[in-house]
């Protein structure tokens, strides 16, 4: 298998690795640099459990292959908040109950971290729009925008 080198950033970290072409965004998170917040659900990029920020805007990471990651900046959900100092929308799912399995919590907190960095007061509609390529199975995502129209409010 042909190998290519990349440097990129990673949550404002540099990194340079040299990983088969036919690697995945997804699985260099993972399964090179072991950042395991960053979920595979399908793989196909249908359900939004590997969301990432790729240069500010978000993608399915399963998606991305690794030489259109040389040069990029990208952002996991280990880069917005930590157990110890959880972002604003990580409390307000807690807080919501907006999680429940939590496979797909990473992804939506992605999600709602880039649409609330462009707009800070999202209406339902919008909040709907910006999360509409993650999938949840468990919630029955009601929680999840009220989850984000509490973040919203909180991060003004
Ligand atoms: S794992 Fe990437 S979209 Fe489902
Ligand atoms: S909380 Fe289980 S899939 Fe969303």
């Amino acid at each position: 298998m042909k190998e290519v080198k990349i440097n990129f950033k990673l949550n404002d970290r540099d990194y340079k690795l040299t990983v088969p072409t036919n690697t995945t965004l997804l699985q260099i998170i993972r399964d090179q640099l072991g950042l395991t917040g960053t979920k595979e659900g399908c793989g196909k990029g249908e359900c939004g459990a590997c969301t990432v920020l790729f240069n500010s805007v978000i993608v399915t990471s399963c998606l991305v292959l690794a030489p259109q990651v040389d040069g990029a900046e990208v952002l996991t959900i280990e880069g917005i908040g930590t157990l110890q100092n959880p972002h604003p929308i990580q409390k307000a799912f807690v807080e919501e109950g907006a999680v429940q399995c939590g496979f797909c919590t990473p992804g939506f907190v992605v999600s709602a971290y880039s649409l609330l960095s462009k707009n800070s007061h999202p209406t339902e509609e919008e909040i709907r729009e910006g999360l509409s390529g993650n999938l949840c199975r468990c919630t029955g995502y009601i929680k999840i925008i009220k989850a984000v129209k509490k973040a919203s409010k909180e991060m003004q």
